[in-house]
């Protein structure tokens, strides 16, 4: 079934041509939505979720994550400037692989972004829930006092019982995308100036407080396991999350003066300056207060998000139990207040990182519906915000639902399986598409290709082995539900199926 119902690329570029979004995007603004896309609850939230797993370790883990992200965005770039069109993996999946493979990418993207949303709900809720609980709104209640219950804090299936701010962020989100809020290039500067600047702050606030001995041990949790989930290779798989996101670069090619320069530059730029900072803090968290895992009875770390971790947490100052990890390395090290900003900023930023992934959601589903693989009723036009409010409203449904349930590593380890699907297959896309059309011009060439592909392919199985084994289940259940849908709709539905007519 491989290669079979390729969409020729020429008929995908003269698709887009044909439509007249306007061309305004320049590589600075392109840099500045990778960053606005990327810095979100990765860094601010799952540091430490890599904490548990990998102790101060996690420094490697975050190595490790941006090497096999930097080998596939290398990858990716090549596609995106050969193929300057909305859709991202699934487009270019759909014109080199084509549309079986293109399915399972777009599928396994529908999990990606959906799931994506929903973890940084929770981890926005996480934040929100400590400055309610630290705020007295300047000497007008009692510390605390704005605190929600407990069990309204966290979800089911992370030892709590509704976590309500994320279900509530979830669908204030989906009501903008609904009446059509997009993102605004000015907006995202702002949004990202306030996240540099606060991870900034963090930096030099916590760097001067740095202690060796706060690095031993430092490979509490080992390198990992067969089965994933622990140790270095499972922060690593973990905290992946925390760059996903430089995609969405590509998704506005069509909107890109000169893409075929810029959407390589917004790409690897947005990239390297988020690994930057993401080094940085990791270092200066994990230095300053510790980031040592809690271990269970057999000494080994716990599994997070499980009842037997909230259990080790409560009363615990560890790193690794917060869920607001940067405002509480903040206020341990006896900056009160600006544990208090570091979180107001990520509560101001994480919505448009919610925003976005809901976005890339309704858009990537948006199009596979056009294309006669998903029902038509997902691509209708709201008559008055003309935007997709079908599909807009079930993905915010189920992603708000998700958020109040379930826990922030358990959600991530599952977007990232679908993220980790859809690189690889970008990776191998600009292989195949090397040897099937060696002269179609190549504004971004992938630099060794024929190493750095096969690397990103590597890299990105041996991260979805070290997912949590929940993860890897997800996984399986959400492809074989998509390859039934595939074969009782899409496939019969296809634009490209014989007998078609538009
Ligand atoms: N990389 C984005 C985040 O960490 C999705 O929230």
């Amino acid at each position: 079934m491989l290669f079979w119902r390729v969409k020729p690329l020429d008929k995908i570029l003269e698709t887009a041509e044909k439509k007249s979004l306007k061309r305004q995007l320049g590589p600075i603004q392109l840099t500045l939505l990778g960053i606005g896309a990327v810095i979100g609850t990765g860094i601010f939230v799952l540091t430490a979720e890599a904490g548990q797993k990998a102790g101060p370790a996690m420094m490697l883990a975050f190595v490790i994550a941006a090497i096999v992200c930097g080998l596939a965005a290398l990858a990716y770039a090549e596609l995106a400037a050969m193929i300057p069109v909305s859709g991202s993996a699934y487009t270019y999946t759909y014109g080199v692989l084509g549309e079986f493979v293109a399915w399972i990418v777009g599928w396994a993207l529908g999990l990606e972004y959906g799931i994506g949303a929903a973890v940084v709900c929770v981890g926005w809720s996480g934040y929100m829930n400590g400055l309610l609980a630290h705020a007295d709104l300047f000497g007008l209640v009692q510390p605390g006092a704005l605190a929600l219950p407990e069990y309204l804090r966290m979800g089911l299936f992370a030892g709590g019982g509704f976590n309500l701010l994320a279900f509530l962020i979830g669908l204030a989100v989906t009501v903008l995308l609904v009446i059509g809020t997009s993102k605004s290039a000015r907006v995202n500067a702002v949004l990202v100036a306030i996240k540099i600047v606060a991870l900034t702050m963090f930096i030099f606030v916590a760097f001067p407080a740095v202690k060796s001995s706060n690095f031993e041990p430092f490979l509490p949790g080992g390198w990992g396991s067969p089965l994933g989930g622990v140790g270095v290779l499972g922060a690593a798989a973990s905290i992946f999350f925390a760059y996903v996101g430089f995609d969405a670069v590509s998704t506005a090619a069509e909107e890109t003066k000169n893409p075929n320069r810029n959407i390589p530059i917004g790409l690897i730029a947005s990239l390297t300056i988020c690994t930057i900072f993401y080094l940085l803090v990791g270092y200066a968290a994990a230095g300053s207060v510790g980031a040592q895992p809690m271990l269970g009875a057999d000494g080994l770390p716990l599994d997070p998000g499980t009842p037997a971790m909230v259990a080790a947490c409560v009363n615990s100052q560890a790193l690794v139990c917060s869920n607001e990890p940067l405002a509480h390395v903040l206020r341990l090290l006896g900056h009160n207040a600006l544990g208090d900003w570091i979180g107001i900023a990520a509560i101001l930023a994480l919505p448009s990182v919610i925003l976005m992934m809901m976005f890339g959601q309704t858009r990537i589903f948006f199009t596979m519906s056009r294309d006669g693989l998903l029902p038509d009723v997902l691509s209708k036009v709201h008559p008055r915000f003309f935007t997709p409010h079908v599909i807009t409203i079930l993905t915010g449904i189920v992603v708000s639902i998700c958020a109040a349930l379930f826990p922030v590593g358990k959600l991530a380890d599952t977007s990232n399986s679908g993220t980790l699907l859809a690189f690889a297959m970008v990776s191998i896309g600009v292989l195949i598409l090397r040897k099937q059309q060696p002269d179609r011009p190549r504004p971004f060439r992938t630099p060794f290709a024929w190493i750095v592909c096969p690397l990103a392919v590597f890299g990105c199985l041996l991260l979805f082995v070290n997912l949590s084994m929940t993860a890897k289940v997800v996984f399986v259940v959400w492809a074989l539900i998509g390859l039934v849908i595939y074969r009782l709709y899409g496939y019969k539905r296809s634009q490209l199926a014989p007998g078609y007519v538009g």
